[in-house]
């Protein structure tokens, strides 16, 4: 971690922002639940794993990759709409126009690219505030503090190298405003029940001075939505892969990767792009940590990711039914992407 995040990082996360330093017990029990996940999901019929588990520190690399590819669009997207956007939704997020000092919380920050827009934004104008970023990846988290303290060094940053439900009860302990950020369609990646339970937890312990602000993919023409999860290059097919590559890394599996495919399409009806890892042929799969065997028919599919995209209105009946209203709803030029400003209804 750069000098100047983790002399700022100095705190009660203090522990929590250096997992280098993490009890072995807290590994250990990742180590866990990756077995337990892994063992579910390849156990039913339709074999299925977590997206979540994308994020080792060579994902979030793929990820980077992918952000700048030319079909993905969404980041570039919701980045021209912070740029557009920024003062007014600066002013969204402190309604209150007060000095009072407030949490900048954003869950899975990544390299925080469309975030330094709005951070800059807040420093020129005085806004007295700790960025907060929380990611699963400790690389990410590095690199995003590496480069904050280079770019902003009179801002105050607290990582935290964790999962969001983690964070979120580690932040509600402490006194203070809190703005939570959730961007870059991230929220696309839960089932609709799972969508509303992380919503609702997120607005139960907020006061009528926080604020969130949700990046929501829109609906648009489906190849321009399949496009964006099959690119010509080939990265997010590695992404996808790279699933398989962490097993054999972590629990000591043997997936043959010249043997697996990536797999995406997008459905209009469901809003969903689901994404795939494809068994070309007939095979089993030792995975030495489970001490357990799986088989695999030929084109049989492992299940890996949604990707949901959104309406206005889906975006509106969503936040009431969290407990939650729509301040502000920003989006880009050609209406591909929706920046969400909610507070408790
Ligand atoms: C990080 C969840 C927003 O769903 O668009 C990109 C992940 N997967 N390409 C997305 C992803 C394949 C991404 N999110």
């Amino acid at each position: 971690m750069s000098s100047s995040a983790s002399v700022s990082a100095a705190s009660t996360l203090d522990s929590l922002s250096q997992p280098s330093e993490l009890p072995s017990e807290t590994q250990n029990q990742e180590l866990e639940n990756l077995k337990r996940h892994v063992a579910e999901g390849l156990r039913r019929p339709q074999k299925t794993l977590s997206s979540m588990y994308f994020y080792d520190d060579e994902g979030s690399r793929l990820f980077q990759q992918i952000m700048a590819l030319p079909e993905y669009y969404p980041t570039r997207t919701e980045f021209q709409l912070f740029t557009r956007h920024q003062s007014a939704l600066a002013t969204a997020l402190r309604p209150t126009a007060t000095q009072e000092p407030f949490f900048l919380l954003e869950l899975g920050a990544g390299d925080g690219l469309k975030t330094k827009i709005l951070l800059r934004h807040l420093l020129e104008t005085n806004a007295t505030f700790t960025y907060v970023p929380v990611d699963i990846s400790e690389a990410a988290l590095e690199g995003l503090a590496a480069s904050l303290g280079e770019e902003l060094p009179e801002l105050r940053v607290e990582p935290i190298v964790a999962d969001y439900s983690e964070a979120l009860r580690l932040m509600a302990a402490r006194p203070g405003r809190k703005v939570v950020l959730f961007l870059g369609s991230n929220i696309g990646n839960f089932l609709p029940p799972d969508r509303l339970t992380f919503l609702r937890n997120l607005a139960a312990p907020l006061s009528p001075n926080d604020r969130l602000l949700i990046g929501f993919d829109l609906q648009k023409n489906p190849r321009t939505i399949r496009a964006a999860y099959d690119d010509a290059q080939g990265v997010t097919a590695a992404f996808n892969l790279n699933l398989l590559a962490r097993l054999n890394r972590e629990l000591g599996a043997d997936f043959d990767l010249a043997h697996w495919q990536h797999y995406t399409d997008y459905d209009p009806l469901a809003g969903a792009v689901r994404s795939y890892l494809v068994s070309t042929r007939t095979q089993a799969v030792h995975i030495s940590a489970l001490n357990q065997s799986f088989q695999f028919a030929a084109w049989e599919t492992i299940h890996t990711e949604n990707s949901y995209k959104f309406t206005a209105p889906q975006i509106k009946a969503l936040a009431a039914e969290a407990g939650l209203s729509v301040t502000e709803f920003f989006t880009d030029e050609q209406n591909y992407f929706a920046d969400v400003v909610l507070r408790p209804a």
